[in-house]
């Protein structure tokens, strides 16, 4: 892999060019990518690479926002981002795509609980790639609402032609991109609704075997070392004396300590020492007041089903599906505040309801002790009239490790705090 690097330093030049104009760096890219990982990395910023050439991975993963929405007037209202259609959006909150390759393939446990998969309800299983996150990566290029391109062979020949500055041959053969092309306009047909490339089944094999490949393409950048970095100051405390090892204040230290104890935090965002996860991959709902800004909860009776819809519509019995309405995937809890500055927006929750840290912190200390507040309230509107809204989905809701934990207001800004020192990119 080293001498293909070589090879391509004419590109060099070409590559910086590329970076002044604004490919956007990953929070803390220190180490050196591997030439897969190199080449994921181009195809999770190429915005060529939607129906109408506007959107790419990053548009709604970006790393200077923990790898999530990076959109303050999208993240402060319905939470949910328009794909590269206007007017098409999706129904949920684009969760943090750094940290999703280490879910599990989706199974169910010794216990009977369903674990892993991508997506906040696991529909992306990993069957297919084998990881994930790979499957997870086959959705978005294709999905209407988001980057929206007719057929796959679409992405495929984008790919293909593009001038990364590690291109698609150099990581997968010569041979890899080896497909007889109909003799006609493919870019202005692959702007199209409905348009599918019209190939031989055998070059419609290769076309699939490329397709699957620019996914793990994108999963390998995905677990890379510039994505999963590591590198926050919740880390740097795991650091050898000497080498600018990091210290927790006092009240991040009690902020942790409470995570793990009285806050009952850990029971689902678990994970112990530097490689935490602050995740189980398990499901679980927390009784979300439903988002009143999300376009999707303007339609009538909408309710987002999570791991219940997912199971339903692939053909568990309704006794299975039933237990499991409602539930969504337990996130990790790294990069849960990086925003650009603290004037900066993010949303939290499958639905973007919750808008700070110190609200949803709040809401697990005290869903079960406040009133009912008598209509659709937002997160600040609740907090003003010290009432929660009714959840989403009332099947299901977890009574048990949250709703009403008497932690007193510094108990819980101290667990705010511990969460804070979860960013990634952190410089003592
Ligand atoms: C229009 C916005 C948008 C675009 C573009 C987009 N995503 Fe997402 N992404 C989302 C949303 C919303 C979800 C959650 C969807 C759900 O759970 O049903 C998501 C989920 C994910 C997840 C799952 C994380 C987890 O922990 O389960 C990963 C990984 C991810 N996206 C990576 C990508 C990649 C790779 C691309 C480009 C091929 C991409 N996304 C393009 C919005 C977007
Ligand atoms: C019973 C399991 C469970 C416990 C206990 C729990 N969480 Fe969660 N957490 C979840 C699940 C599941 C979600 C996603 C729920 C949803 O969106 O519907 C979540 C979401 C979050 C989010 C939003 C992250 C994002 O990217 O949107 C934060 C922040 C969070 N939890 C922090 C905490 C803190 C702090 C505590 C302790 C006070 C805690 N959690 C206790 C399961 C749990």
């Amino acid at each position: 892999m080293k001498t293909e690097r070589r090879a391509k330093l004419w590109l060099v030049p070409l590559f910086a060019l590329v970076m002044c104009v604004g490919l956007p760096m990953a929070a803390g890219a220190q180490e050196e990518l591997t030439d897969i990982e190199q080449l994921g990395k181009s195809i999770f910023f190429d915005e060529n690479l939607s129906i109408n050439n506007n959107q790419s991975c990053a548009s709604c993963h970006d790393p200077a926002w923990g790898w999530t929405g990076p959109h303050s007037s999208i993240n402060s209202g319905g939470a949910v981002y328009e794909g590269s259609i206007k007017d098409q959006f999706g129904d949920r909150k684009p969760p943090s795509s750094a940290y999703a390759t280490q879910s599990p393939v989706f199974h169910m446990d010794k216990k009977g609980l369903f674990v892993g998969g991508n997506f906040w309800d696991g529909r992306a299983t990993g069957e297919k790639l084998g990881n994930p996150a790979a499957d997870q990566a086959q959705g978005p290029f294709l999905n209407p609402v988001e980057q929206a391109l007719p057929d796959s062979a679409c992405v495929v020949y984008r790919v293909c032609n593009a001038s990364y500055p590690v291109s698609f041959k150099d990581v997968w053969g010569n041979n890899a991109c080896d497909i007889s092309w109909p003799d006609i306009d493919i870019e202005k047909g692959c702007a199209i609704k409905g348009f599918i490339v019209p190939l031989s089944p055998e070059d419609m094999a290769k076309s699939d075997m490329a397709y699957d490949r620019i996914a793990l393409s994108i999963a390998d950048y995905e677990a890379s070392p510039e994505v999963n970095a590591f590198s926050s100051k919740f880390d740097q405390t795991f650091k050898k004396m000497g080498s600018n090892k990091a210290k927790l204040t006092k009240e991040e230290q009690r902020g942790y300590a409470l995570f793990r104890g009285k806050g009952m935090c850990h029971r689902c965002h678990t994970g112990n020492g530097q490689k935490a996860l602050f995740t189980d991959y398990t499901f679980d709902n927390l009784g979300i007041p439903q988002n009143p800004d999300n376009p999707a909860g303007v339609a009538p009776d909408f309710v987002d089903p999570g791991l219940g819809g997912f199971l339903e519509s692939v053909g568990y019995p309704e006794s299975v599906y039933m237990a499991e309405w409602g539930k969504h995937k337990v996130p990790t809890l790294r990069n849960a505040d990086l925003r650009p500055s603290v004037f900066e927006v993010k949303a939290y929750g499958h639905n973007g309801y919750f808008k700070t840290l110190e609200g949803i912190v709040h809401f697990y200390n005290t869903r079960d002790v406040k009133p009912q507040c008598p209509g659709d309230y937002t997160e600040a509107e609740a907090l003003d009239a010290d009432c929660w809204p009714a959840p989403e989905v009332s099947e299901n809701v977890n009574v048990d490790e949250l709703g009403d934990l008497g932690l007193t207001p510094e108990e819980e800004a101290a667990i705010v705090s511990f969460l804070k020192t979860l960013s990634d990119g952190y410089k003592p």
